[in-house]
């Protein structure tokens, strides 16, 4: 017999989601053990004795880890399930058997890579911001942003009345009245690109996300999926290595 330990442990060691997205998941009442819904956080359960269910479906032994690479159209929210009946990520995938969940959140106007897995150890090792997995965003802003203020992002300006960290920017192109400009950043607060632009008169209008790290979309057609191998997982964390070369 195995060891007890507690509830939201033995979900994110199942690939449920990561420790703080199972504790949600548990207080938001959609776990049940032996048919009894569980909101209480230490629970503590012994794996193989209970039966534990998330959403009616039996967590069990260890599933086969998968990690995808889906580039999300706009409209889609990236939880696995709406209250308000908005279209899911999860719906876009097919004939996948193991519970996936989306590894951070793209707002639902936004676009591009979005990672999906059952490797709670991954995802958390991913969002942890000690961590600093770079991602990189194309954002159509309105106007041109005059070349010291895109300096501000990449040096840090007040988002909420806190700074933002050590950015990377790059004018891409001129769009008609716009202007088309990557960032590269590593923090993951709430609608961040949206209001690093919007600090600096430049509101986007459009936000795609290009890649995590430097594991990029390629031609991966918007609504697309494709499975990942160990090589492009290891991609996610190699831009933070690069970007620190190119500071030290
Ligand atoms: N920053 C934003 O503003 N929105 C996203 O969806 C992702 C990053």
């Amino acid at each position: 017999m195995e060891k007890p330990l507690r509830l939201q442990k033995f979900l994110a060691h199942a690939g449920v989601a990561s420790r703080r997205k199972c504790e949600e998941i548990i207080s938001s009442g959609r776990v049940q053990v032996d048919g009894k819904t569980i909101t209480a956080m230490g629970t503590q359960i012994t794996p193989g004795k209970e039966r534990i269910t998330v959403d009616g479906k039996v967590i069990g032994a260890k599933e086969k880890l998968v990690y995808i690479l889906l580039n999300k159209p706009k409209g889609y929210v990236t939880t696995v399930s709406d209250p308000q009946g908005r279209p899911i990520v999860t719906s876009l995938l097919q004939n996948i058997k193991e519970r996936v969940f989306p590894v951070g959140r793209l707002d639902l106007d936004t676009e591009g890579a979005l990672l999906l897995t059952n490797d709670g150890e991954l995802t958390q090792s991913i969002l942890h911001p000690s961590n600093e997995v770079f991602k990189t965003y194309e954002a159509e802003v309105k106007g041109t942003p005059k070349a010291s203020a895109l300096r501000s992002l990449e040096t840090g300006i007040m988002v909420e009345n806190k700074k933002t960290a050590p950015a990377k920017v790059r004018f891409k192109r001129k769009k008609r009245q716009n202007s088309i400009i990557e960032i590269t950043i590593h923090e993951g607060r709430k609608r961040q690109v949206k209001k690093m632009f919007q600090a600096i008169g430049h509101p986007v209008i459009s936000l795609k996300r290009l890649a995590y790290g430097k594991l990029g979309l390629g031609n991966l057609a918007v609504g697309k999926y494709r499975f990942l191998k160990k090589n492009d997982i290891n991609l996610i964390f190699s831009n933070k290595i690069l970007y620190k070369q190119k500071n030290s």
